[in-house]
Parts: C-alpha cells; sequence; structure tokens
C-alpha cells in the first residue's frame, strides 16, 4: 500500500488516526506509514500531527451500546426491521449516506457482530432503522434478540463514491435499489432530494420479497416505480431511463453483477454519469484490522474495503469479470 494515494472514510474523524497508524499501516498519512517525509492528499487536520499530539497513540475506538428495541417490523419471510433507540449522538454521526453500525444479539459474543446499513435515523429521539435479511448464524440470532441487541459504530463506507454523492447539487439523479439494497438506499433518496436533485427511484422486492422503503420515501418527492429487475423487461426500462434522461449520477443498491449491468450500459453513454454503490466487501471488523474486506485494485495492490473509498469501476470490473 505504501506510496499509493488512498482516501480513508475515517480521515479527519474523531477515529483517527487509528489502529492503522500505531502499526504504520495508515491509509492517507506517508509519515504513518513509516516513511521520511510528508506525500498525503489529504485536505484537512494533519493526521501525524494529530497522532504526536494524543501522544503518538490512536484517538478513541469506537464504543459498543446496548440498543433498546423500540419497534420490531417483519416484513417478509426472511427479512426484519428493527427501530432502536441509541444514543442522539450515536445517531447525529450516523445521519449520512453510506453509515452503518455493527450489531449483535446482547447475548452472544462479540463475533457475532454483522454489520448493518442504517436506513433511516431521527436525531432528535435518538433513533434509527435498519433491515435485517437472515442468511447465517449471525443474523439468525439477531432476528430474535433474547435480552436485547448491542450496537457498535458509527462506521461510514458502507456506499463507494460518496464523494460524486455528496457533490452532485441540482442534477438528475436515478437510484436502483434491489432486495436488501433498498437499505442504503433509502438515505441516498433523501441526501439527493436535499441537494436539490430530481430523483427516480427504481426498487425490485428481489429476495427480500418486499419494498421496505415505501414509508420512508413516500413523502419525498421523487417518482417511485416498482420493476422486476431480473426480467428483460425490467432490464429495458433500466435501461431505456439510462439511455434517455441524461443522469448526472446513478446510484446501484444491489449485488455485484446488477453494479456491473448498470456499468456497462453507462459505458454505451455519450455523456456518462457518476456511479455509486454499495459497498458488497465482506467486512468484519470495519477497523482496517482482520483483512476479511481485502480487496485488490490495479497493479494487483491489496487494500481494505471497510475504510478505503475504492473506485467503484475499477473494482467492480477487477471482481466480477477477474472471478
Ligand atoms: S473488515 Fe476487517 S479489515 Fe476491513
Amino acid at each position: 500500500m505504501i506510496g499509493r494515494k488512498l482516501e480513508c472514510i475515517d480521515a479527519g474523524s474523531e477515529y483517527c488516526p487509528c489502529f492503522l497508524a500505531e502499526a504504520n499501516e495508515c491509509i492517507t498519512c506517508s509519515h504513518l506509514q513509516g516513511r521520511e517525509f510528508c506525500d498525503c492528499n489529504w485536505r484537512g487536520v494533519c493526521i501525524y500531527q494529530e497522532y504526536v499530539w494524543a501522544g503518538n497513540r490512536k484517538k478513541e475506538v469506537r464504543s459498543s451500546y446496548p440498543a433498546t428495541v423500540m419497534e420490531k417490523r417483519d416484513i417478509s419471510q426472511n427479512t426484519v426491521v428493527f427501530r432502536l433507540k441509541v444514543t442522539k449522538t450515536l445517531a447525529r454521526q450516523l445521519d449520512s449516506p453510506g453509515a452503518y453500525v455493527f450489531m449483535r444479539d446482547k447475548e452472544k459474543p462479540s463475533f457475532f457482530d454483522v454489520p448493518m446499513s442504517v436506513m433511516a435515523v431521527d436525531v432528535a429521539k435518538g433513533e434509527i432503522q435498519v433491515a435485517l435479511q437472515v442468511q447465517g448464524a449471525k443474523t439468525k440470532a439477531l432476528a430474535e434478540p433474547e435480552k436485547g441487541i448491542v450496537v457498535r459504530g458509527p462506521y461510514w463506507n458502507g456506499i463507494l463514491g460518496q464523494r460524486y454523492l455528496k457533490g452532485v447539487k441540482n442534477g438528475n439523479c436515478l437510484v436502483i435499489a434491489r432486495g436488501i439494497g433498498q437499505a442504503p438506499a433509502a438515505k441516498v433518496v433523501a441526501y439527493l432530494i436535499r441537494g436539490g436533485n430530481k430523483v427516480r427511484v427504481i426498487v425490485d422486492p428481489g429476495k427480500v420479497g418486499a419494498v421496505f422503503i415505501g414509508d420512508l420515501i413516500k413523502d419525498l418527492p421523487c417518482e417511485v416505480e416498482e420493476l422486476d429487475l431480473n426480467s428483460r423487461q425490467g432490464i429495458k426500462v433500466v435501461n431505456r431511463y439510462l439511455k434517455n434522461e441524461n443522469h448526472e449520477l446513478v446510484f446501484s443498491g444491489g449485488s455485484d453483477k446488477q453494479h456491473l449491468h448498470i456499468i456497462k450500459e453507462i459505458d454505451k453513454l455519450a455523456q456518462k454519469p457518476f456511479i455509486v454503490v454499495t459497498n458488497n466487501n465482506e467486512i468484519c471488523c470495519g477497523e482496517g484490522i482482520c483483512g476479511s474486506c481485502s480487496t485488490r485494485i490495479d497493479s494487483g495492490v491489496r487494500v481494505k474495503a471497510c475504510k478505503v473509498q475504492l473506485d467503484v469501476r475499477r473494482v467492480i470490473e477487477r471482481r466480477i469479470l477477474n472471478g
């Protein structure tokens, strides 16, 4: 990783510098990669200076909090939506597209932690909403918590291409969300509308079997259409919108295969919109430590996808096309 200029999602946050700085593995700061001179592209407060002022140590680490389950809604056979009471500070920190938390049943050990996108936040009440699709041991335990839930956060790298998402204003945007990919899409829609953008939302129930973000976006000024993105007709409609509507930004919430299809369609367009997608890497610790999210970028360098804002196109094409 040395010598590369990568964008760490945590740079400049209250959790920076982190464990990686202590191990000379900082994603952004060349000093904290063990080099003699400054060679970073970070424009915020100097990470090395923060490290020295903290006594040559990392800053505080993210905490785990007990979260009260205010409401649990069964969306379909395999999907549950939780409304959770957390601290107001945590709710505020999570009020951003791409935010997620680790959750587990309070009775289970920490290796049951599973990352979940935050789909709605009520900062005043200190509440968040998350959708959970039951798939394995961790999510099964979480869907039926015996004595409450523990939440760890905030984390922010649930979406790749956040720079574009935060930069586009008064534009024309298309949001495509399938299955559990609807969860991060809800905050994306709200964020784009806040930026004065015109937003069309295409939503496919997918394996969840239901559209569960309807209540969150029904009062927003956007056009919502339900389609089966696995059908010829559904694909045709998406392709038509991409071709005819001159988008500044397209968001894809779903599988890497879905992302790749959209990238390929965008490649056929004369005016290419920015692409923003859900981060589908396997995230386990969220801190850049365990390596489960490691992914290769061009030239074969391995980076931690839980921390780095990766180039959407390169990473998706590399992962799908090279297997
Ligand atoms: S999830 Fe552990 S290093 Fe990224």
